[in-house]
């Protein structure tokens, strides 16, 4: 099951499933689409089930390492599961609940396997530390069906570069919507800060 996503894609921590609406209308308000809730905090699955009631927002699930968190993020409403690396049992539980898989790969011979799912998106992660633009790049002439959403250190001050590979169909990063600024309650930032990301793409 493949997904449209958006180019931007703001991996979130919430600390506090009331934190989960306005952050909604925040991201909203920023022009964005599509949000990744990171299941790194015991407020996360019921933080994705709040945020999954906004039609016009695409919730998916991030950091599921396990086939218990690909049900329980499935069950909140997640769209889509991403995972940091290549966990098979995940990546078949997600499909076979007719979500959107898209888990994390560091080299070729996991992103070899992952193909053999018949994915079209992979996340690579940790891209910075991995080798950035001229890593994908390096990916992308030898499997060039792929599509790749990196996150891992990417910021307003590189994102430029990696929105501008073409094989790079979406980016994912927390700078749009840090975990402070929504433990602060500080949503006026968030929208400005995704506003801010969605200018990257003109
Ligand atoms: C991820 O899950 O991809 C990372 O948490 C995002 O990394 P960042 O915080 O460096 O954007």
């Amino acid at each position: 099951m493949s997904i449209s996503l958006g180019r931007i894609l703001p991996i979130v921590v919430i600390d506090s499933a009331d934190d989960a609406e306005p952050l909604a209308e925040a991201l909203l308000a920023g022009g964005i689409r599509q949000v990744e809730v990171t299941l790194r905090t015991p407020a996360a699955i019921e933080a994705a089930r709040r945020m999954a009631r906004h039609d016009d927002l695409v919730v998916g699930v991030g950091t599921a390492l396990t086939t218990d968190d690909v049900s329980r993020a499935a069950d909140a409403g997640a769209r889509f599961i991403v995972s940091p690396g290549l966990i098979e049992p995940v990546v078949e539980r997600t499909l076979a609940l007719g979500l959107a898989s898209i888990p994390g790969i560091a080299t070729a011979t996991e992103l070899a396997r992952a193909s053999a799912f018949g994915l079209d998106l992979l996340k690579v992660f940790p891209a910075e530390q991995l080798g950035g633009v001229a890593m994908i790049a390096a990916l992308a002439a030898v499997f060039p069906e792929v599509r790749f959403m990196p996150s891992g250190g990417i910021g307003p001050t590189n994102a430029g570069a990696y929105l501008s590979h073409p094989a790079v169909t979406a980016i994912g990063g927390s700078w749009m919507a840090p975990r402070e600024a929504i433990k602060a309650r500080d949503f006026l930032s968030i929208a400005d800060l995704c506003t801010a990301a969605g200018e990257l793409l003109r």
